[in-house]
């Protein structure tokens, strides 16, 4: 099997051994304790799957500084994206060598994991808009990914963690929550050896069911993962839970048996696009995939980025021996009224702009709110139902 990143074997953070959690969590009782971001809650549960091997923790200011730079630590791991627990007020935490990390988006605010301070540094004005800049490719602070670290802390506490849970995630979704380590296993239990991975925030309409089928017949893979995005969603981003019901249907009625897995992934969506895209390479790697699609404006959200430009940073920006894990490039893909099949745009050219079926995500919301069909073309019929129950659910609220 593909190695993870950054060393031989995976190293989760997740304590597994149930005392040695119990002793921590009896520990953490009389630890100073803070309740973190969102984000930074995020990144422990990464952590803690073993998603983000090989760190050990939250960076720190160099790290990440030279992260949103060259897209290397100082110890000389690749890694695209600065992961921190950035906080507004250490007041309660200064001078302390370990602390209780708490849950902002659990009820009660339950420990996530203990951490062991290295350091607390205060991030500058330049630091903060310099590292924003460079991850998101943007000032604009409409962008959702920007607002979002802006509101965050301007305090780095770095150090190692000891993650004690998955936060609401294997709560909420027991059947499709997986960590790196768990879908190793299955993908090994199954015997595939070449992996797709598919990277969705979005419920999957044709186009998306046929770019995951392109990319197994193309490199000839043993199956595809399916892997959602299950954390924080701008708002009118479909929720988790509805992705997931019409992702299932969708697999269960028009792929071959035993040929997907269906899982997902707990982190906020950073809507970084390019840098995002490498972050997704990364986690798959270490989750035993061979290949990642990448298609039109991967993790992008409005006009931030160009169409490929997720696509092009791999060549661009990647070092060749930066990933193992390999990037299934797909154009734009939909529906041709003159094959009556969905294909990549850029395999014809005796097409005009009429020969396509192409619909905005603001018409498909318009549609289905107003209980009317989508276009079969455009979406598997039982994939519009649900989602038309969610919206005219949504409409009547
Ligand atoms: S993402 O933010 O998770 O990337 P989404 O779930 O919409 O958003 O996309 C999942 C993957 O499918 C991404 O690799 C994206 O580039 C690709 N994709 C989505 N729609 C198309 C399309 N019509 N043509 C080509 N690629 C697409």
């Amino acid at each position: 099997m593909i190695k993870p990143h950054g060393s031989d074997t995976l190293n989760p953070l997740f304590v597994q051994d149930s005392n040695k959690r119990d002793e921590l969590l009896k520990e953490a009782a009389s630890l100073p304790s803070i309740v973190i971001s969102s984000q930074a809650a995020a990144n422990a549960v990464m952590l803690g799957s073993g998603y983000f091997n090989p760190l050990k923790g939250y960076m720190n200011l160099s790290d990440s500084i030279k992260v949103a730079e060259k897209m290397y630590t100082a110890d000389g791991i690749f890694f695209p994206v600065p992961v921190l627990n950035l906080l507004k007020n250490v007041d309660d935490i200064k001078g302390k060598e370990r602390i209780a990390l708490k849950d902002p988006n659990v009820d009660g605010n339950p420990i996530i994991a203990i951490q062991t301070v290295k350091a607390i540094e205060e991030l500058s004005d330049t630091d903060k808009k310099m590292i924003g800049d460079k991850v998101y490719g943007t000032d604009d602070k409409e962008h959702p990914g920007l607002a979002i670290w802006e509101s965050l802390g301007n305090f780095m506490v770095s150090g190692p963690i000891e993650v004690l849970n998955f936060s609401y995630f294997e709560t909420e979704f027991p059947e499709t929550f997986r960590t790196a380590y768990q879908i190793r296993e299955e993908i090994e239990k199954a015997g595939w050896e070449k992996v797709v991975a598919f990277q969705t925030r979005n419920p999957m309409h044709r186009a998306h069911e046929e770019l995951c089928k392109m990319a197994k017949d193309g490199v000839n893979a043993d199956g595809i993962l399916i892997h959602m995005l299950l954390g924080k969603l701008k708002k009118g981003d479909i929720p988790a839970p509805v992705r997931d019901a019409s992702i299932r249907k969708m697999v269960d009625l028009y792929f071959p048996p035993n040929t997907v897995m269906i899982t997902g992934y707990g982190f906020d969506m950073l809507y970084a696009g390019p840098r995002e895209a490498v972050l997704h390479a990364l986690f798959r790697q270490n989750s035993g995939c061979t290949h990642l699609i990448v298609g039109r404006d991967h993790a992008g959200v409005g006009s931030y980025y160009g169409p490929f430009d997720a696509q092009k940073i791999f060549d661009d920006e990647v070092p060749a021996d930066a990933l193992e894990i390999e990037i299934f490039k797909a154009d734009h893909t939909a529906w041709s009224k003159k094959l009556n099949k969905v294909i990549m745009m850029n395999s014809v050219d005796d097409h005009g702009r009429d020969d396509w079926v192409f619909l905005s995500g603001t018409k498909v919301r318009e549609l289905l709110a107003n209980g009317e069909k989508l276009p079969v073309e455009f979406s598997r019929p039982e994939v519009a139902e649900i989602l038309g129950e969610f919206y005219r659910s949504e409409a009547g609220k």
